[in-house]
């Protein structure tokens, strides 16, 4: 696929529709090179969703709600009035691109909605405005959770943060980064820890990438040393992002996100997850019920693209983990902060 490199690539803009395209950051491809890919069909999106060109939560939702946009398109040159049965498989072939991030299911659903009863003429503009809206108020969303995030930090603070929950995750800003953006910008953040987060490196790659560029300090930890820095004494908070969040509070999050919790505890380090509320599935009683992708062993098998396990070995790669609610001390979103999640508190957040 050709690359795009006459769009400016940022951590806040990193998906751009422009012209009738949708154009992707490729995040595989970061620190090394920012370039876009372009996209004109919703199947293409879906690939770019399980290819990890973009990830992250909010961000695979956004991308789908524009994925969306051009199978309507699509869907109403080839049906003309009977757009929306057609269309009904491209939403369903992009829920079906990774399968833990409840904003994916989210933001097609919210499409869904909207695009019924629309006349085809008016489909794709509508439906767009749509998808632009999901954006921004998750832009929105995030600022206002970096804020309420922040409040509850206590400077001169260090903080340990794993895999990316930044801008380049969401529609910009970034959750668990948000609060980090917005620590930083009250003078209570003196350095992050970023765990590298295998396979993937989202640590390493992107987060630190990301954190450079607003010259926020970071250091990086192989995942296994982060318990040891806990024992040392100077950090005060994990701050991560989410998957998808239980009705009881239980939390999927990037494997390692759970080890990285019970070592808070142990160590007396306060664990704050930073999310929206697009992250919230009330409908799932606890996080036993979250599926959990589990994504092709040769992924662990080797890194940047070569193998390096003893040939033979097999690997087991779940990518995504459940911390029990018990080990949260703060769910933060835009409505608001939950301390100590359980079912009936998280309940009344979403009335409120
Ligand atoms: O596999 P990824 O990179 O999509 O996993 C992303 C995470 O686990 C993030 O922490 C989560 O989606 C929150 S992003 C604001």
């Amino acid at each position: 696929m050709e690359e795009i490199d006459h769009i400016q690539a940022s951590p806040d803009h990193a998906i751009v529709w422009r012209g009738g395209r949708l154009y992707l950051l490729d995040q595989r491809a970061l620190p090394e090179r920012a370039g876009f890919l372009a996209f004109e069909t919703a199947s293409a999106v879906a690939d770019a969703i399980a290819d990890m060109v973009v990830r992250g939560a909010p961000a695979i939702g956004i991308t789908a709600a524009y994925g969306a946009v051009l199978g309507a398109r699509a869907r109403v040159a080839e049906a003309g009035d009977d757009w929306l049965d057609l269309w009904e498989e491209d939403l369903e072939l992009l829920a079906d691109a990774r399968p833990t991030a409840v904003n994916l299911g989210w933001a097609l659903a919210r499409m869904r909605r909207f695009g019924q009863g629309l006349a085809p003429q008016r489909a794709e503009a509508e439906l767009l405005a749509e998808a632009e809206r999901i954006h921004r108020e998750d832009i929105a969303a995030n600022r206002r959770i970096g804020q309420l995030g922040a409040a509850l930090i206590e400077g001169p603070a260090n903080v340990i943060t794993h895999c990316n929950a930044g801008a380049l995750a969401t529609g910009g800003y970034g959750t668990a980064l948000g609060v980090v953006r917005s620590a930083f910008a009250a003078g209570k953040l003196e350095r992050v820890f970023a765990d590298e987060t295998r396979p993937w490196l989202q640590g390493a790659r992107l987060t630190a990438w990301e954190l450079l560029q607003d010259q926020i300090p970071v250091t990086l930890l192989a995942d296994a040393a982060a318990a040891s820095r806990m024992a040392w004494g100077d950090i005060a908070w994990v701050v991560v992002g989410a998957d998808r969040i239980a009705a009881n509070g239980d939390v999927a999050n990037k494997i390692g996100t759970y080890g990285l919790a019970l070592a808070a505890r142990h160590h007396g380090v306060r664990f704050m997850v930073a999310a929206p509320t697009s992250t919230l599935d009330l409908e799932l009683a606890s996080g036993a019920q979250i599926p959990i992708e589990c994504r092709d062993g040769a992924e662990l098998l080797g890194c940047g693209g070569r193998t390096l396990a003893a040939p033979g070995a097999g690997a087991w790669n779940p990518v995504f983990d459940v911390t029990p609610a018990e080990l949260v001390d703060a769910i933060v979103t835009e409505k608001g902060v939950v301390l100590s999640p359980d079912t009936k508190k998280l309940a009344d957040l979403m009335r409120a």
